[in-house]
């Protein structure tokens, strides 16, 4: 059994790998999360205390976070602003959290020699032409578009240069979109289906023929876990589920198991350098550490998360005018 000390773990992938980690091992977990918009307390409700335990603090605050990373046994470092739309608007904390926090936890994590595991996203490749037969993988050159993607490239590149210079003991891994439960209704799909339930058209960004690669929550946790477990120290691991749909598909598959006709939504002004497509070639993860996912319908899985939004709208409820307003203003 082992200590972990998960940073951003109120947030919705951080928060998934929580629940994961208390369903299928023995490990105790210490959240560290700043409890910023993104953060909700309410998505760790009903795990068990003696199991986890949540600390407010932030990633960049070097005495907080030193205390913490000395006490336990592995990092996963989750912790980010992670939106590309508000990154457009105000790209300074992304600077502080992505850049300056993850410095501060591997500057711990080296200094008391512990494992280090940090969560990356495949945008820090870029896109990809809608007919590349190309996907993305480990040796796809760095090219990020948006203040997120660059200051998420990177961190990546501090803790590569960390496990070059100083011998931390790191792994990486860079994943494709997410979808399940506890993602913030900023996020396209909780932002459709919640506008669904509220009465109001679905928007789609330009001509919404961008492509991501979708995969549920619980399999991004489980090639976590098996990278913490079995991956090989400074290597980098994709991880990716084989589901590409383009954003127009994924809202009229929304709109056909809610119940509505499946051209019910509106064009809006296009994301500023929106990346065209993501694709993700997940085959180290797959042959060195015998990973699959588990949710590879993504039908189903839609329609559990359909079902989630249904059912919780006290959990999303208080984040939506004000996420609304924002878009608003930008005419999306
Ligand atoms: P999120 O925005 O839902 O959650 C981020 C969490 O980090 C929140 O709980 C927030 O309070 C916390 N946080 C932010 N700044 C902090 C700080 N300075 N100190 C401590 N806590 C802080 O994000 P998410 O979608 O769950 O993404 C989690 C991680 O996964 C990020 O590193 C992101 O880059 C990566 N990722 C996300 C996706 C995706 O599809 N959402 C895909 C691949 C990788
Ligand atoms: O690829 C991994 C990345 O996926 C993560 O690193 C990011 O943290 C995560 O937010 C996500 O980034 P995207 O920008 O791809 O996700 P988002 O949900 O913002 O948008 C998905 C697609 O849908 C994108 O092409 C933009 C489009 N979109 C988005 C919104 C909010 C719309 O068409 N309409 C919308 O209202």
């Amino acid at each position: 059994m082992g200590q972990i000390l998960v940073t951003g773990g109120a947030g919705f992938i951080g928060s998934n790998f929580v629940h994961f980690v208390v369903e299928h091992t023995d490990h105790e977990i210490t959240v560290l999360d700043k409890l910023t918009y993104a953060g909700n307390l309410e998505s760790l409700k009903g795990l068990p205390s003696n199991r986890v335990r949540v600390v407010q603090g932030d990633i960049a605050d070097g005495p907080v976070v030193e205390e913490l990373v000395q006490s336990h046994d592995i990092v996963v470092h989750y912790a980010a602003e992670s939106h590309n739309d508000n990154s457009l608007r105000d790209p300074r904390p992304f600077l502080d959290t992505n850049i300056i926090g993850t410095y501060t936890l591997i500057e711990a994590a080296r200094k008391h020699n512990k494992r280090f595991h940090h969560i990356s996203t495949d945008e820090v490749y870029g896109d990809l032409e809608l007919d590349d037969p190309e996907r993305f993988t480990e040796s796809t050159p760095y090219n990020p578009s948006s203040p997120y993607s660059s200051t998420k490239a990177g961190s990546d590149l501090l803790v590569r240069a960390w496990v070059r210079s100083f011998g931390l003991q790191a792994t990486i891994s860079n994943c494709s979109n997410n979808y399940g439960p506890y993602q913030h209704v900023e996020k396209f799909i909780p932002r459709q289906i919640t506008n669904i339930l509220d009465g109001v058209r679905p928007k789609l960004y330009g001509g919404g023929l961008n492509v991501r690669d979708w995969i549920h929550a619980n399999d991004h946790s489980s090639a976590v876990l098996a990278i913490v477990d079995r991956g090989r120290l400074g290597e980098t691991y994709l991880i990716g589920a084989d589901g590409e749909r383009n954003n127009k598909d994924v809202v009229e598959l929304i709109l056909e198991h809610m119940g509505q006709s499946r051209d019910a939504y509106d064009h809006v002004v296009d994301r500023p350098g929106h990346d065209l497509r993501y694709a993700i070639d997940s085959t180290k993860l797959r042959t060195e550490l015998g990973w699959r996912p588990e949710f590879s319908n993504f039908e189903v899985g839609i329609k559990d998360t359909i079902e989630w939004y249904r059912n919780n709208e006290q959990w999303w409820r208080p984040q939506k005018a004000q996420t609304e307003a924002k878009y608003k203003n930008q005419g999306q």
